[in-house]
Formats: C-alpha cells, structure tokens, sequence
C-alpha cells in the first residue's frame, strides 16, 4: 500500500484518508493506524467525522503545521484529534464544547497532545472567551455544535475572533433547526451565511452523515 499527499497534512491510499499520528501508537476513537516509509498514520473516518466526510466531499481544511484554529464543538475530539495531527506541536486549537461530560475526554487527549486546549464554555458567551483568547490570531474557524441558533453561533464567533478574508467551515444540521424539509433549511442557513462570507463551497455529507451541509466560506 502507497500513500500520497491530497493536502496539507492528509493523505490518501486511493480510498481511505489519513493524517500521521502525532503521538506515536495512539489511537483516539478506535481508527485505524497503518505505517507508510517509516511513520504512522491515522485513518480518518468519514463515519464519525463531518470534516472527514467533507474530504470525501472535495472539501479540505485550509490548515498547515503550525495554524491556529478555534473549534466550536469539541465534543470528544474525534475530527480535533486529526486537525491536531495537521498543524503539530507548533500549531493551536482551542477546543470549546459546553458539555462537562465530553470536555473529561478532551482534557485527557489534550494530556497527550501539546497543541489542544480544552475549554468549557457556551459557544453564544462571545463576550466570555473573547476575554480569554483575544491575544490569539485564528488562522480558521470551524464549529460543528447541534443547535437550533448554529448558524447565529457561527456568525457571532467570526464577528469576535475572524478576520477579514480568513476561512471558516461550518457543518450544518437539518434536525437541530426544524423537522421540515431538510433541504430547504439547510439552504437558509447558507443564505444568512452568505450575509457575512464569501461562501466558496458547499456539500451535503451523505451517505456519510445524514441532512448534514458542510459549508466552506471565507470572511467578508
Ligand atoms: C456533533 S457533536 C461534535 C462532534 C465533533 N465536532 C467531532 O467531530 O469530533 C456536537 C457538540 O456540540 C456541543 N455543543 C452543543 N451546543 C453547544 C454550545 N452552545 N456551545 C458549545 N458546544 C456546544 C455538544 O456538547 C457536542 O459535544
């Protein structure tokens, strides 16, 4: 088996996608580890990652080594754990979910890995983490948290901590919004997006995950 290059930091088989494990023998959600020349990667799981399935979907997180992210909806570091991969130790992400029970299990991978930070906090309290993290500069901005107000959350997070031009991904969820016809408010989401981006792309995750739109947008 052969691996190449697809982007930065992410590798594929022609099949499964991968980032190289950046602690050595660890895995975090049960993936696969595989070798390749020397080094270990990490299968990464459409299955259970919306940024995973977005690489399916012709999406990539536009993140290197050494990029700082803020990451809305940690959970317990499934898809962080791959972005941590990518940027290495000279790299940040600030994981913010509101869920105690899941921020246990982020702080124990944030043990082994340097470059994460945990914090417990609502995603709506700009007000609180702006106190907090405004001496960083966020190269990106992802959220992924299953709320009726997302897409307010979203905005309002890259009005406190984006600047202009700098790209940010938001997974949209049908069923957090409204039980109606999940196109249709999947692409009302995007419209009001499209009031503070600049929206480049935007895919529906099936068969991957379901009612899901991953939008790629740049700030206006
Ligand atoms: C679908 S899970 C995220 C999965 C994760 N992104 C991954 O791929 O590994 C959604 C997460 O959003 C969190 N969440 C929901 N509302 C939130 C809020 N207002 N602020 C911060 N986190 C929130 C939940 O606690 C949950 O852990």
């Amino acid at each position: 088996m052969k691996l190449n290059k697809i982007a930065d930091g992410i590798y594929s088989d022609g099949r499964k996608n991968y980032t190289e494990n950046l602690v050595k023998g660890k895995k975090v959600y049960g993936e696969r580890l595989i070798s390749f020349k020397g080094k270990e990667f990490r299968e990464w799981n459409p299955f259970r990652s919306k940024l995973g399935a977005g690489l399916k979907k012709g999406i990539f997180p536009p993140i290197k080594n050494g990029s700082n992210i803020l990451y809305l909806g940690a959970a317990e570091g499934t898809t962080i754990s791959h972005l941590s991969d990518i940027i290495k130790e000279n790299g940040l992400i600030i994981g913010i979910d509101v869920s105690a029970r899941v921020m246990h299990k982020l702080v124990e991978l944030s043990e082994e890995r340097s470059n994460l930070i945990p914090y417990l906090e609502d995603a709506n309290n700009t007000e609180e983490t702006k106190k907090e993290l405004k001496e960083i500069k966020f190269d990106f901005l992802f959220q992924d948290v299953s709320q009726k107000n997302q897409t307010e959350i979203f905005l309002n997070n890259a009005k406190t901590f984006l600047e202009k031009g700098k790209p940010a991904i938001i997974s949209i969820k049908a069923r957090s919004i409204s039980q109606k016809n999940s196109k249709k408010i999947l692409e009302e989401e995007k419209r009001k997006l499209e009031k503070e981006f600049i929206v480049k792309k935007a895919v529906f995750l099936e068969p991957f995950q379901k009612e899901h739109l991953l939008v790629y947008c740049e700030k206006k």
